[in-house]
């Protein structure tokens, strides 16, 4: 399945991207940054970073927009860490990025396998509505349009009733929402805090992804441990993934959220390689962007009140349970082929 991932890498869209590589169904073409949790460059550095450390580095990876459609930037290193991957520190890549800019890159890749491309958004949804803006018909060339954004029915997570994909760029994401819902085009998942708040990555889930991985020794992060502990597990996969998670362990705790991981990124991969493991809803999304409390808002109509046409399903329920078993049993797998075949030590 050719799959094109657009991102704002960050600590649960590099989980995000492991799972991508490890997962035998995921053919990844191109990785196309978007400045959302860090900058766009800084995105950019950890996806080639990421690739090159997996001997993937033969895949794509396009440097999108400096920022939002019409605002400027807003990051969140408090959230993800001054570099956007927690405190890993990855090997600084010596691949470089494409040529082409990540709209160019859903354009052409699109253009040259119509219906046969699933799109992974996981970040701010700016490239995917500038290559829309450019080129209009993209939405009848994707197979299937995997969104992690929005909330519907419960708080927010940047105010309190925005998501941060939307919040960043809620101009791109109403462009990209409008375009989608016509006759053959297909009808985005959009994986919202609603269902991805429930996927809660635990200390034990990483101590088992570790164990699972042969990785010595195998570390399950606390709340007591001193911030910033540093990894010393041998296996170079768990131990940059440890780094990473930790951080977001302790951010969520200082949120009141527990020493816990909300790993939507990965998530929604789940989903476009397999949208069986959700339920879900179709509606009319929409998203406020005039409002001066609820700018940001992405707003369902499941009743028809608008009489506008359904242009988006949106995923309710899982098994979260089952998610984890298949997220740590593949990265677990892919960190000991990695190890295995890893110059780096
Ligand atoms: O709101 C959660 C989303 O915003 C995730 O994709 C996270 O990586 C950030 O981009
Ligand atoms: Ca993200």
């Amino acid at each position: 399945m050719p799959l094109i991932f657009d991102c704002d890498t960050g600590i649960d869209d590099s989980l995000a991207l492991l799972y991508l590589l490890a997962h035998p169904s995921a053919d990844l073409r191109a990785v196309l940054s978007t400045g959302g949790n860090v900058p766009t460059d800084v995105v950019c550095a950890n996806n080639l970073a990421w690739l090159q450390l997996c001997g993937r580095d033969d895949i794509e990876v396009c440097v999108g927009a400096d920022g939002p459609l019409e605002t400027p930037l807003m990051t969140t290193e408090e959230t993800h860490g001054p570099l956007g991957i927690g405190y890993a520190e990855l090997p600084v890549a010596t691949s470089t990025q494409s040529h082409r800019d990540a709209a160019d890159a859903w354009i052409e890749l699109t253009a040259e396998n119509p219906g046969e491309y699933v799109g992974l958004v996981t970040g701010p949804l700016t490239n995917l509505a500038l290559a829309i803006r450019r080129d209009p018909l993209l939405p009848s060339r994707l197979r299937r349009l995997v969104i992690m954004g929005g909330v519907f029915h419960q708080g927010g997570n940047t105010t309190p009733t925005t998501e941060w994909n939307i919040a960043v760029d809620p101009e791109a994401a109403k462009e990209v929402f409008a375009a989608f819902g016509q006759d053959g085009t297909p009808r985005p998942i959009i994986c919202p805090l609603d269902l991805t708040e429930t996927i809660r990555m635990t200390p034990d889930h990483l101590g088992r992804l570790a164990a699972l991985a042969e990785s010595s020794p195998v570390e399950q992060p606390g709340p007591d441990d001193e911030p910033g502990t540093r990894s010393v597990a041998d296996n170079v996969i768990v131990r940059h993934l440890v780094d990473a998670v930790r951080f977001y362990f302790e951010f969520h705790e200082a949120q009141s959220e527990g020493y816990i991981a909300h790993m939507h990124d990965p998530f929604a991969a789940a989903v476009a390689l397999d949208p069986s493991i959700t339920g879900i809803r179709h509606a009319c999304v929409d998203v406020e962007v005039d409002g001066t409390l609820t700018r940001g808002t992405t707003v369902a109509d499941e009743r028809g009140f608008w009489n506008r046409p359904v242009n988006a399903e949106i995923a309710t329920t899982t098994e979260p349970d089952l998610f984890f078993d298949d997220l740590i049993d593949r990265i677990a797998a892919f960190a000991i082929a990695v190890q295995n075949s890893s110059t780096v030590s």
